[in-house]
């Protein structure tokens, strides 16, 4: 194992071992952790033939004092279990969850970077339906798979913004639809969306389904919006719940500042004093422009990370990396 903690991207790097755990007939098996990365899948089953599949996303960081660090794994067993109900899966009880992250951790220790480089260890938890199956309709056996990969820091250089584009055009996810749940088709729907963005140089802002009218998701990770001390996020039904986005409401009222989630016109961009995307895997990612092609109109927020974007940034991988004390209890340091 030799990895260039420095030259890590945001891509996979493949890990000495993943771990798995079955669960059949609603009974789940302990977690064991394999080196070998392939499935012996059946050609029939329900997470192929029918996309009865979830999936998640958490970090470990290793702390300025050199401990390791699981961010609110919790909330991902929490929310896994939600996209698990809505696709009629096994639930993977947290216990579970929470066991198999840290047997993940603990085999692939060497992969967790140094502190400084600002890398972590990433950890993609799958959950799938193996049942073979022709006729639609739901498995009985299925499988959780914990993926860890370090990834490198999202900002290598500067804290920077980026440029998104309105889309009224695709659909990511219906209203009264899986929007809300981590499901792996949500992705696939995207896709025509976000590479359409990509090829012109943007990322995707998707709107509402049912009207347009409303912000609903930066590609794969939700919107937040600065007005003065007003932290604005959309409330839609068909949005991912973001981890990153509370804990991040939870800091702003502790900034006293003010949080509203509702409905937010494409128009209020205007009006705006900072933007961001927010997620696991970025944290923050401001936003300076926003092009909406089918007005006419470019919003612009700011050219520079504005400074409450930037200090809600820094007040969250200061917990994250140890810097601070985590008064809310968000991390679990694993002895290794
Ligand atoms: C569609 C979508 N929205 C939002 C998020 C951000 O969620 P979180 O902060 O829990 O990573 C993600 C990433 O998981 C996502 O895939």
């Amino acid at each position: 194992m030799n990895v260039k903690w420095d030259s890590l991207g945001f891509h996979y790097t493949e890990p000495d071992y993943i771990v798995r755990a079955e669960c059949h007939d609603g009974v789940w098996g302990e977690p064991y952790a394999t080196e070998d990365k392939y499935l012996h899948l059946h050609v029939s089953a329900t997470c192929l033939q029918y996309g009865q599949e979830a999936f998640e996303g958490l970090k470990a960081f290793r702390g300025v004092d050199g401990k390791i660090r699981i961010f609110r794994w919790q909330e991902n067993a929490k929310r896994m279990q939600r996209s698990a109900e809505a696709l009629y899966m096994a639930q993977p009880p947290t216990e579970l969850f929470g066991e198999a992250i840290r047997l993940a951790l603990r085999k692939n220790i060497c992969f967790v970077p140094p502190y400084g480089t600002g890398a972590t260890l990433y950890f993609r938890p799958l959950l799938i339906g193996t049942t073979p199956r022709l006729g639609v309709g739901p498995g009985r056996d299925f499988e959780l798979i914990i993926i860890p990969s370090p990834i490198g820091p999202y900002y290598p250089g500067k804290f920077h913004c980026t440029t998104f584009i309105v889309n009224r055009h695709i659909d990511r996810a219906a209203p009264q639809g899986t929007g809300q749940f981590k499901v792996g088709g949500n992705y696939a729907a995207s896709f025509r969306g976000t590479e359409a963005a990509h090829a012109m140089g943007y990322d995707c802002l998707f709107t509402d389904a049912k009207t347009h009218k409303y912000i609903d998701e930066c590609s794969a990770a939700n919107f937040i919006g600065i007005r003065g001390n007003e932290y604005l996020t959309p409330r839609s039904t068909a949005i991912l719940p973001s981890i990153t986005n509370e804990s991040l409401t939870v800091l702003a009222k502790e900034m006293g500042m003010k949080v509203t989630r509702r409905h937010i016109p494409v128009e209020e961009l205007a009006t705006l004093d900072e933007a961001a995307a927010c997620g696991t895997a970025c944290v923050l990612s401001p936003i300076d422009k926003v092009i909406d092609p089918d007005k006419g109109v470019t919003y612009t927020i700011s050219d520079e990370p504005g400074p409450i974007v930037t200090k809600l940034y820094n007040a969250l991988q200061d917990i994250q990396f140890g810097r601070t004390a985590d008064v809310h209890g968000w991390c679990e340091i694993v002895e290794c």
